[in-house]
């Protein structure tokens, strides 16, 4: 019984597939944060490393994790911990499948709430609340709704939660597949208004000091000068694997609902090109035009050193207003519509992994699953609601966001280059292929994305560091003579603290249920 629940599940149609693969990878990271990595990190000098990584680190990794899912569901297996396991039978791989449930789980878990804001701001822009607001004033909306979260964050947390939940329990083509199927044309639609908006931003007019095109030439214009540096590549790395979602374990987990024979080589590139489309095209042509056109570089700049949700949600709403009410209300609920889209079709892929080894593993029903998928997010995200400006969002977004997406994908790909072996992982990837994948690519999988991913965690071993000592807090703390800002940034290193025990404590239950569900199959003489 156990499987069958799990194997009943399937896609409804190639572009159903396609499109939801497009919506898990693409979300609130192209167009909140590939904007600001590609600002912070120079414009132009950052789109190169970018699409370097893009070819040498992301379509790689796209047609491994395509093969391992479509591989693993031919045994019956819809989670990485068991995928990983019908690769190689060494206990092992196993326990680095863990990584492909904890990530999603503790990626939602901060992911829903940000994707809740959305909600709360399409509603702000059509009630017209933002109007004949200061920009200080639109600002210290967002500092109160994340910073003392009252009534309203909670309802919309909540609405979104259940929404995601409700969405999952219908299913791969009764849910996932018909929300990407609207959800993604919407969303192209909005971001071309947009984009459209951005570049007829002309300087002199409503105020705005530069054209639009001053921004899309700060980051088209190549800059060669820091090819160089770590931190540019590093940032691009980390750009490609989120908004990938590569690393992740919910490729594999959609991938293990393909048939055996069907194509996988060109609907990885098909979802994949799909979200390079919207991330450098679209992601590139709305907040970084607008903001550049009405703050110029230099601001825009500066304002984005503390992350980049500001602009997106503190700044834009004000610009838009500059362009009369009726256009605010359309770009405000096109903006935040177009961000909730994104969001929501990333956030029900993070739920298929968890939900699919809860009834591979323990014979849940799908309705079931997903409620527990939607209960574990919200007692894992409620730390990131209650003490969001004690930094523990950004310190799930690093860990689970950032660190375990190149671990995993380091790992991954060992296994099957070189445990798994790249013959049969050749095979396995060009199999029922509508394409012809170049072969370089064989050489590439096994020999180049490897070391590049070592040497992206290597370079990152001394960051690492200073995140695990927490050296930046103390450096504050050491430079601070106010009394408030030393008891805050105090509490601030507990926080930061707890919520990486926290997160440890998941990563080591979800490790111990994937125990009990290995004896589990042992006693079911269920080894295949
Ligand atoms: N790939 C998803 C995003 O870009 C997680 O937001």
């Amino acid at each position: 019984m156990t499987d069958i629940t799990a194997k009943a599940e399937s896609w409804g149609s190639r572009v159903g597939l396609i499109l939801a693969m497009a919506g898990n990878a693409v979300g609130l990271g192209n167009f909140l944060r590939f904007p600001v990595q590609a600002i912070q990190n120079g414009g132009g000098a950052f789109i190169i490393p970018y699409l370097v990584c893009f070819l040498l680190m992301g379509i790689p990794l796209l047609f491994v994790e395509w093969s391992m899912g479509r591989f693993g569901g031919k045994f019956g297996h819809h989670s990485t911990p068991f995928i990983l396991d019908s690769m190689d039978k060494r206990a092992f791989w196993k326990y680095v499948g863990v990584f492909g449930i904890f990530t999603n789980l503790a990626v939602a878990a901060y992911y829903c709430y940000l994707e809740s804001w959305t909600l709360s701001y399409v509603y702000h822009s059509i009630m017209r609340d933002f109007a004949g607001q200061s920009p200080e004033q639109i600002a210290g909306f967002f500092g109160n709704y994340t910073g003392t979260p009252g009534a309203e964050t909670y309802v919309f947390w909540i609405i979104c939660l259940v929404l995601n939940t409700w969405i999952l329990s219908r299913g791969l083509s009764g849910g996932v597949e018909k929300v990407a199927k609207i959800g993604m044309p919407l969303l192209i639609i909005f971001g071309i208004f947009l984009a459209v908006m951005a570049y007829t931003v002309k300087a002199g007019t409503n105020g705005a000091i530069n054209d639009g095109t001053v921004g899309l030439n700060f980051l088209w214009t190549p800059d060669f000068s820091t090819i160089w540096s770590a931190k540019v590549w590093m940032a691009a790395a980390g750009q490609i694997f989120f908004t990938l979602s590569v690393g992740m374990g919910s490729i594999q987990c959609y991938a293990s609902y393909v048939k055996p024979k069907e194509d996988i080589a060109l609907n990885a590139m098909s979802a994949g090109w799909m979200n390079e489309f919207v991330e450098v095209v679209l992601g590139s042509a709305i907040i970084i035009p607008i903001s550049v056109g009405y703050l110029g570089i230099d601001k825009v700049v500066e304002m984005t050193k503390n992350g980049g949700l500001g602009l997106g949600f503190q700044t834009l709403p004000y610009l838009f207003e500059q362009w009369g009410s009726t256009l605010a209300v359309i770009c405000g609920a096109f903006w935040f519509g177009l961000l909730f889209f994104a969001g929501i079709t990333s956030s029900l892929a993070m739920g298929t992994p968890c939900m699919g080894f809860l009834q591979d593993e323990f014979g849940w029903k799908r309705e079931n699953a997903a409620w527990a998928f939607g209960g574990a997010v919200f007692i894992l995200g409620l730390p990131t609601v209650l003490f969001f400006n004690y930094g523990v969002f950004d310190e799930y977004d690093y860990w689970a966001g950032t660190f375990s997406l190149v671990v995993f994908a380091m790992i991954e790909i060992i296994l099957f280059a070189w445990v798994f072996g790249m013959e049969k992982g050749w095979k396995e990837i060009t199999t029922g292929a509508d394409i012809q994948i170049p072969i370089a690519f064989k050489f590439i999988i096994q020999y180049v994305t490897p070391v590049l991913l070592a040497g992206v965690f290597i370079s990152n071993i001394p960051f690492l560091i200073d995140k695990i000592t927490n050296a930046d807090i103390y450096t504050e703390l050491a430079k601070t003579t106010d009394v408030a800002k030393k008891e805050f940034l105090e509490k601030k290193i507990i926080y930061v603290n707890m919520a990486r025990l926290l997160l440890l404590a998941v990563f080591a239950g979800v490790s111990y249920l994937v125990y009990v569900a290995y004896e589990k199959r042992k006693r079911e003489g269920r080894i295949s």
